[in-house]
């Protein structure tokens, strides 16, 4: 059981307790809490993929989790190949989803780490690792939220898209946790947070997790945002990223590139808020990367209710990349790169401790 200071909260969407991983599951929200447990490499990989655990940063936070689990089965039923054996396991988590970069970011840092153990039990060095790469992403949104929030230098209001905070992450959040950063600076008047069609991240989770953080929330259509930018209420677009490429090109849930050239046309800056851990310089540019498509229902029903005629076939990209030329500023816990290109991306990676 999971102790109840841990539940309905946030910043505890991936809890490790008790040698199992709980999982807070993000469907429910935000009527009801209630936490999936994992005992397995395979549960995980099927928590991900069904939406449980979602948002880059969680996903990978929960992926490090997985490869600690996944060794743990193995080194019960096989003792000295495990690791040959966990790459099974590997393979099932790598195919969980394709886009968020940030989960194979993990796999490939747990991998590393387990070719360096020798340890006769390897479980508690895994953990420790696992653990670590929890406490770090935490960490690091908190220092981007800050300097994310000190671009904003007078209060406005602000759109997000989809959800990019602690729910979506380790804990804190990257667009929210500038938001958090900028609310306690008193520069956010409020955040409009598009409803997110068609898993309704902005209205579920971005309007749960900042109205019990008491920072003001007017949920909209995704298709209100011209009209709002129009009037000049907003000052900010400030999102996510579930992969930036090494040219600066940021993949984000599908509508943030039409925000992108809606804050161009209006003259509203546009701020992406992501880990280094969400940087690929192996992937040249946005085109490159692979956008998850996901099924045809997703869109054509709401609410488990059919909103399309019988017959009829949906689109379902559930992302889609903002070229680096709409971006005023990517903000990561190395630094603030304004106006990105490759130049300035890779500069920021040569200085960061994970490069
Ligand atoms: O499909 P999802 O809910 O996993 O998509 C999440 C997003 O697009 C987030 O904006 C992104 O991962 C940034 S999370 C800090």
């Amino acid at each position: 059981m999971l102790p109840t200071s841990l539940i309905a909260h946030p910043d505890h969407a991936v809890v490790w307790h008790d040698n199992q991983l709980y999982l807070l599951d993000q469907r429910e929200l935000p009527h009801t809490i209630t936490f999936i447990m994992c005992n397995s490499g395979a549960a995980v990989a099927t928590a991900i993929r069904d939406m449980v655990v979602r948002g880059a940063p969680a996903i990978g936070v929960a992926v490090a989790y997985a490869v600690v689990l996944a060794a743990r089965e193995r080194l019960l039923n096989t003792t000295n190949d495990w690791r040959e054996h966990l790459n099974e396991d590997f393979a099932l988590l790598a195919a969980a989803r394709p886009t968020a970069v940030n989960l194979f970011w993990a796999l490939k840092r747990m991998r590393e780490f387990i070719a360096t153990l020798d340890h006769v039990d390897p479980l508690p060095a895994l953990l420790a690792e696992a653990q670590r790469i929890h406490a770090e992403d935490i960490a690091a949104n908190q220092t981007l939220g800050a300097l994310g929030a000190a671009l904003i230098d007078t209060p406005t209001a602000i759109i997000t898209h989809c959800n990019a905070g602690a729910l979506a992450t380790g804990g804190y959040g990257t667009a929210l946790g500038v938001v958090r950063s900028a609310f306690a600076a008193g520069n956010i008047r409020c955040v409009y947070a598009d409803e997110t069609r068609p898993w309704l991240q902005g209205s579920r989770l971005t309007a749960w997790e900042l109205h019990e953080s008491g920072i003001p929330v007017t949920v909209q259509a995704d298709v209100a945002a011209a009209s709002l930018m129009a009037r000049g209420d907003v000052g900010w677009v400030i999102v996510g990223a579930d992969r930036i490429a090494a040219n600066g090109d940021v993949c984000n849930k599908i509508g943030t590139y039409g925000l992108a050239i809606l804050a161009r046309h209006h003259g509203v800056k546009f701020m992406v808020a992501a880990p280094l851990s969400t940087v690929d310089l192996d992937t040249p540019n946005g085109a490159a990367i692979p956008i998850e498509e996901r099924a045809a229902d997703e869109v054509l029903c709401c609410g488990g209710q059919r909103v399309a005629p019988a017959g009829v076939a949906a689109r379902n990209p559930v992302f889609d990349v903002t070229p680096a030329a709409l971006v005023d500023y990517i903000v990561t816990e190395c630094g603030v790169i304004a106006q990105p290109d490759a130049a300035k991306l890779h500069a920021l990676y040569q200085t960061a401790p994970i490069a």
